[in-house]
């Protein structure tokens, strides 16, 4: 593979651009403001049958799973996993910066087959051409108070997302899907639900915590990878969140600080369930709860209890 360290040049050139991005609505769901400018390269975006969606809301542990896709497919290798930050060896798809700066969908369509790519598209959203090659998708979903109290955090580092502003605000925010790639609650309904016509392995964070290895070994039989179990532990332990959070290909070390501020929080935040205690008070859990029963009522989706 070449450097895939971007040139002083394209940094400089990255460097102009950054800024916090205002939310456009792209079928009724925020995204900022750049995907929206290219939402056609998105929409028309040409599948192959052996590509591999990572679907996830923002937050729900992608980079995890990134890692555990990327080992599983080198059998193991960790030295080849170690070839390039995260975000080289799995594009994200609908990452869009202004030309001549390399895109998502720029990376991709350059990219061998089979690929691998992150999104945080909601599936009405998906390109329709994943659907109709029939990819694999491979989704996680994470509860949602700890999944906010991520995002907020993360959106306060992240110099090109819109400002959070004061946690009770972006709790509210949160709530209403009016955040980058909109309502959680619909993300995670949506792609359950899809389960049933397409080839969708639904995952949950909280069962990545409890047993990292039996879900590594759900995901590669989903790949249909045969890797004996030793090397399934030796994914395992690389996956831990200690090793990835030491890992500079998979800990975004490799992220400027003009666009990640690492002062106000690390990439490789708490990677906790439950962490959201410490942030709700006890009447926004109670509001929070309330809505959630509204927003939720129906469904068949059920997150552990981290109430
Ligand atoms: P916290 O902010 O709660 O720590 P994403 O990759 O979708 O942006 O998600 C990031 C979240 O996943 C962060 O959560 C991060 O710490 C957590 N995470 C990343 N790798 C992890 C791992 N190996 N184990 C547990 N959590 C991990």
């Amino acid at each position: 593979m070449a450097s895939w360290k971007p040139s002083g040049e394209a940094l400089q050139q990255l460097k102009g651009i950054v800024r916090r991005f205002p939310l456009v609505p792209v079928h009724g769901i925020p995204l900022m403001e750049p995907i929206s400018q290219q939402w056609a390269r998105v929409e028309h975006f040409e599948a192959r049958p052996d590509d591999v969606v990572i679907a996830t809301y923002p937050k729900a542990g992608t980079t995890w799973i990134q890692e555990i896709v990327d080992l599983i497919l080198a059998n193991g290798d960790t030295e080849k996993s170690r070839r390039a930050p995260t975000q080289v060896r799995i594009p994200f798809l609908e990452y869009c910066v202004p030309p001549p700066l390399t895109s998502g969908i720029d990376k991709l369509e350059n990219a061998p087959s089979p690929r691998v790519m992150k999104t945080h598209l909601p599936f009405q959203l998906l390109p329709k051409s994943f659907l109709e090659k029939n990819c694999k998708i491979i989704y996680v979903a994470r509860n949602a108070k700890d999944n906010l109290v991520s995002y907020y955090f993360f959106d306060q580092m992240h110099l090109m997302q819109p400002d959070p502003g004061p946690w009770a605000e972006y709790m509210t925010k949160f709530m209403e899907g009016k955040v980058p790639w909109g309502s959680w609650y619909d993300h995670v309904q949506r792609y359950w639900e899809e389960r049933a016509n397409h080839r969708i392995l639904y995952l949950f964070y909280e069962d990545m915590k409890e047993d990292l290895a039996r879900e590594i070994r759900r995901v590669k039989d989903f790949l249909e990878v045969d890797l004996p179990e030793d090397v399934v532990q030796t994914i395992a332990h690389h996956t831990s969140f200690q090793v990835m959070k030491d890992n500079p290909m998979a800990n975004y070390d490799s992220v400027p600080s003009f666009i990640f501020d690492r002062t106000k929080s690390s990439f490789m935040r708490k990677g906790e369930v439950g962490n959201w205690k410490n942030h709700f008070t006890v009447a926004q859990k109670e509001d929070f709860d309330a809505d959630y029963q509204c927003k939720m009522n129906g469904t068949t989706l059920h997150f552990r209890d981290v109430l």
